[in-house]
């Protein structure tokens, strides 16, 4: 009898153990593919005509790098909203034999800027100067980022990278159905900035073409000068005239001084994965750490995907992670940021010690508690896997919508209003309601603070995710959230891009969630706890686009549903 029942708890035992262990064995099994699956190499970006030009860069034997220029010069005809030669970005990479890096190449702010250039003698902020016409512009710095990349790691001539783009601004890009939207939205303002005699007077619908002669010419000095074919000389001539006689401030002075800059990307661990993403002068890296660190000590996945718990862990590490960054975070090169405190476990763990599932902490009683950030959400993605295991990471902006609206019709392409990201007075909200700090301020040469996130993700040391979005101060939860639907909730990569999203900046003290996907019941008990939900605004977050390597080598992609974002691959 005692040996019979010995043997059924055995058996028992057994039996436990292995159910466990198919439950942990189907957990690490990788979730299937939904999105495009390419063997070899893959670009996905906001048009389908961007990630081609990438594609066909690729597969006359280009690498990543290379097609990283094609991608990002493609996008300033195929996606003008916020493609861009006019404007400035990051972008992080991970070479095939496991080096990282990061590249910064943010717009700087004019050699006559001073910090109360946007204020009034009383010291307003004058509404409008920092966002709209060529008060706006802050020195662009593409070009000279695309040339650094290319310096350091292209393989194929330039002209070569740049003829295909060429071709596509002469042919022409097709208008989609959001973009004839968009560009009736933003006419009006459009206009007003340029008047009648520009490119943008003609309305046009889905399905007509749009074609950038002047943009051909525009590149086809760059394939001669290299970047002095922007920087100096004609180009650089023909631009600062432009700008200085629209009112702005960019001078060939500036345009000459301009230099992108490698940066040491941000790095750190996230359980067994290695999270790789932009530093200083983007908040993106070092905000996202934060989150990832106060969030780690919680079985997350446990709580279930976009369920309460989850919401509201995730929304209290946000909370914290944007307070700092409002506050301490600026250009590298202009203030001392204390990353080894705001990075520490130490510091992470002593900032969630208040933390309770029981109620939302107030973000009026937290620590830094005078300012407030949100930003555009007009910015644009791309990520890139190539045949040799290098893997691109970027993130490229005009700031607002078309920028500064300020289109310079003889070179063909708009001009940014970054220098809306700067606080044009401490304290004071931006066109977007972001309030910033002084470690934020307006100088001579600054580059101003960005949420830009262009991230690569390592799990076993290998290359698994290439990662980033557009949308301002939603870009860091945007990308987090798709990080950890593919890692803690077991998505697929269109699905994690897919999933409906939430977000908390700390102040404005309130989460927006997108239109569909979270209940009502989930809200109520939010409220319950006292969190407060923006019910008036529930914009689309961000639009990720993304790359998983699959166990095999082959790679998925993730092309925001939210837009006209496509993958290509082969
Ligand atoms: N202009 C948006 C950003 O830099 O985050």
């Amino acid at each position: 009898m005692i040996i019979t029942n010995k043997i059924k708890y055995y058996f028992r035992y057994i039996f436990l153990i292995s159910i466990a262990v198919t439950i942990t064995q189907c957990r690490k099994q990788p979730a299937k593919p939904t999105g495009l699956v390419a063997e070899k190499a893959m670009v996905v970006s906001a048009r389908k005509e961007a990630s081609a030009i990438g594609v066909e860069i690729l597969k006359k034997g280009g690498n990543a790098f290379d097609a990283m220029v094609g991608t990002e010069l493609a996008l300033a005809a195929a996606y003008p909203f916020a493609g861009n030669l006019g404007g400035g970005g990051f972008m992080v990479y991970r070479k095939g034999n496991g080096d990282v890096g990061a590249l910064d190449y943010r717009e700087k702010a004019p050699l006559s800027a001073h910090k109360d250039m946007y204020l009034d003698s009383l010291g307003n902020v004058i509404p409008g100067k920092s966002t709209i016409g060529a008060t706006a512009v802050g020195v662009p710095g593409t070009i000279a980022g695309i040339f650094k990349v290319h310096e350091a790691f292209g393989s194929l001539p330039i002209k070569d990278i740049i003829d295909p783009v060429i071709r596509l601004v002469e042919q022409g890009v097709v208008v989609t159905e959001r973009q004839a939207a968009r560009l009736e939205h933003y006419r009006e303002q459009i206009l007003e900035v340029n008047g009648d005699n520009t490119l943008f007077f003609n309305t046009c619908s889905a399905g007509d073409t749009l074609k950038y002669p002047a943009l051909a010419n525009t590149l086809r000095r760059i394939v001669k000068n290299g970047r002095d074919g922007f920087y100096k000389g004609e180009t650089a001539k023909i631009l600062s005239t432009f700008i200085q006689d629209q009112g702005g401030y960019v001078t060939m002075a500036d345009l000459a001084k301009y230099e992108a800059k490698w940066r040491q990307p941000i790095t750190f661990n996230y359980k067994d994965l290695r999270i790789i993403s932009m530093s200083p002068p983007s908040s993106g890296g070092v905000t996202m750490n934060q989150i990832f660190k106060m969030i780690e000590p919680y079985e997350i996945s446990d709580f279930g995907h976009n369920s309460t718990e989850t919401i509201q862990l995730f929304t209290e590490a946000c909370r914290r992670a944007y307070a700092d960054r409002n506050f301490y975070l600026g250009d590298p090169d202009f203030v001392d940021i204390p990353l080894d405190v705001l990075l520490s476990n130490k510091y992470l763990a002593g900032r969630m010690e208040d933390f309770t599932f029981n109620k939302a902490t107030l973000s009026s009683e937290m620590e830094r508690g005078k300012i407030h950030i949100s930003e555009s959400s007009e910015t644009t993605h791309y990520s890139i896997v190539d045949q040799e295991g290098n893997a691109v990471s970027v993130t490229t902006t005009l700031n607002g919508a078309y920028g500064s609206k300020l289109y310079c019709d003889e070179l063909g392409f708009f001009l940014n209003n970054e220098m809306d990201d700067f606080s044009a007075k401490p304290g004071v909200p931006n066109m977007f309601g972001l309030i910033g700090a002084d470690a934020n301020s307006i100088a001579p040469e600054k580059r101003m603070l960005s949420s830009m996130t262009p991230t690569i993700v390592e799990k076993e040391g290998k290359l698994w995710l290439v990662v980033g979005s557009p949308g301002g101060s939603t870009i860091i939860t945007a990308v987090a959230q798709t990080i950890l639907n593919t890692y803690e909730f077991d998505m697929s990569m269109q699905e994690a891009v897919n999933a409906p999203r939430f977000h908390h900046q700390w102040l404005p003290d309130f989460i927006v969630f997108e239109p569909d996907g979270f209940s009502t019941d989930i809200k109520k008990e939010l409220k319950s706890k006292g969190y407060i939900i923006n019910e008036d605004r529930t914009p689309i977050l961000g639009k990720v686009d993304a790359i998983r390597r699959l166990p095999d080598g082959s790679l998925e992609g993730g092309a925001d549903k939210r837009g006209d974002d496509t993958a290509v691959g082969f």
